[in-house]
C-alpha cells in the first residue's frame, strides 16, 4: 500500500530518517537498514572528520528539539566506505548528503563521489544553520545559482539539495526559477527553522551552549512552515524535480500532509531523535489506517491533491 517509487527505485514505503539523526556511525545506519524505514540517509559529511559544535548542542523542548550541532561527522571516506558496502548486498540506493562549508569544499566533495562507485543519490545540504560564522548558502540565491552551476559541469549522478524554509512568496518564486535550470533530482523541503532560542523557564538560561543558545528547531513547532515550503516547491518546479517532504513529521496524519502537498519521500528528524527507529513502523501503520478510511489503496490516489478555498 505505501509502495513509492523514487527515481528507478520502488522502496516499500516513504519514510526516512531526516540526516543528523540516527546516522552518525555505522550502528545507527545499520540499525536504520534493520527498520521498517523504506530509505535511509548518512550524516552529512565534510571532507575531514569533524567535532561539531559544543555540548550541550541538542536539546529536546516541549514542542521540538533546539540544536547547534555545527555538522560533526567522521568525514566523507568513512560514509562512502559504508555506501559502498551496503550498495554491495543491498539493492535500495542509499541516500548520501554532503555538507561542505565551503563552495570548493562542496564541488570537492561532489568530485570525489562522482568518482567513486557510489551508485545512490547524493544530496547537498545548503541549508545548515549551525556553523559560527557561515551562513545558510541556500539564503544567498546568486551562489546557490553558482554553485548549482559548477557542481553541474560535472556531476551526473542523482543529486538533490537539502533546502531552508522559505517564508515569502516572492522567494519560493525566486529560488523555484534557480533550481529550475539545472537536472536536479530532488529538493528536500524542509531544514529546521535556524536560530531559533528557547528559554529555560525555571533557570532563565538557554538550552544549548553554542551561538549563545541559538540553533535550529525542529518537531511540531516546524509542520505549517514545512507544508507551505513543500507544497510551494511542488508547484512552482519542473515535474522532473521531486520534493522529500520533512519537518513535524510526529504520526501518520502528518506524513499523510506531507504527501497531500506534494511530497514523494518523506524524513523524519526529531520525533526519531526522540522515539528510536521504531517510529517508522508506528507512522507506516497510522499512515495506512488514514488512506484506509479515505478509501485509498495506493500513495498515487492522493499525493499533491491537496483542496483550496474557492
Ligand atoms: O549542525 C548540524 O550538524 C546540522 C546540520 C543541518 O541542519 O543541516
Amino acid at each position: 500500500m505505501l509502495q513509492t517509487t523514487f527515481l528507478d527505485y520502488t522502496y516499500d514505503n516513504p519514510l526516512m530518517n531526516a540526516s543528523g539523526v540516527h546516522c552518525m556511525t555505522v550502528s545507527e545506519l545499520d540499525e536504520l537498514a534493520a527498520s521498517q524505514a523504506g530509505a535511509f540517509i548518512t550524516k552529512s559529511a565534510t571532507l575531514a572528520e569533524r567535532a561539531g559544535n559544543p555540548e550541550p548542542r541538542y536539546a529536546d523542548v516541549p514542542l521540538g528539539s533546539i540544536n547547534s550541532m555545527g555538522l560533526p561527522n567522521l568525514g566523507v571516506d568513512y560514509y562512502l566506505d559504508y555506501a559502498l558496502a551496503y550498495q554491495a548486498k543491498e539493492p535500495a540506493p542509499l541516500f548520501f548528503s554532503v555538507a561542505g562549508t565551503s563552495v570548493e569544499e562542496n564541488l570537492a566533495l561532489l568530485a570525489k563521489i562522482q568518482h567513486s562507485e557510489f551508485t545512490g543519490i547524493t544530496e547537498l545540504n545548503l541549508s545548515c544553520p549551525n556553523v559560527p560564522g557561515k551562513p545558510q548558502v541556500a539564503y544567498d540565491f546568486p551562489l546557490t545559482e553558482e554553485i548549482l552551476t559548477k557542481v553541474f559541469q560535472f556531476f551526473t549522478k542523482p543529486l538533490g539539495v537539502k533546502l531552508p524554509p522559505y517564508f515569502d512568496m516572492a522567494h519560493f518564486d525566486q529560488m523555484a526559477a534557480i533550481l529550475n535550470q539545472f537536472p536536479l533530482a530532488y529538493v528536500n523541503c524542509i531544514n529546521s527553522i535556524g536560530n531559533g532560542l528557547y528559554v529555560d523557564p525555571q533557570t532563565d538560561t538557554v538550552v544549548i551552549r553554542p551561538k549563545e543558545g541559538f540553533g535550529g528547531i525542529g518537531g511540531e513547532y516546524v509542520k505549517p512552515t514545512a507544508l507551505a515550503n513543500v507544497r510551494a516547491f511542488y508547484t512552482r518546479l519542473k515535474p522532473e524535480i521531486k520534493v522529500i517532504g520533512t519537518g513535524g513529521i510526529l504520526t501518520g496524519q502528518d506524513a499523510y500532509e506531507h504527501l497531500l502537498c506534494g511530497a514523494t519521500m518523506l524524513q523524519i528528524g526529531t520525533q526519531l531523535q526522540k522515539e528510536g527507529p521504531d517510529i517508522f513502523q508506528r507512522i507506516c501503520q497510522e499512515l495506512e489506517t488514514i488512506m484506509e478510511a479515505k478509501g485509498y489503496t495506493t500513495i498515487a490516489d492522493f499525493q499533491g491533491k491537496l483542496k483550496t478555498v474557492d
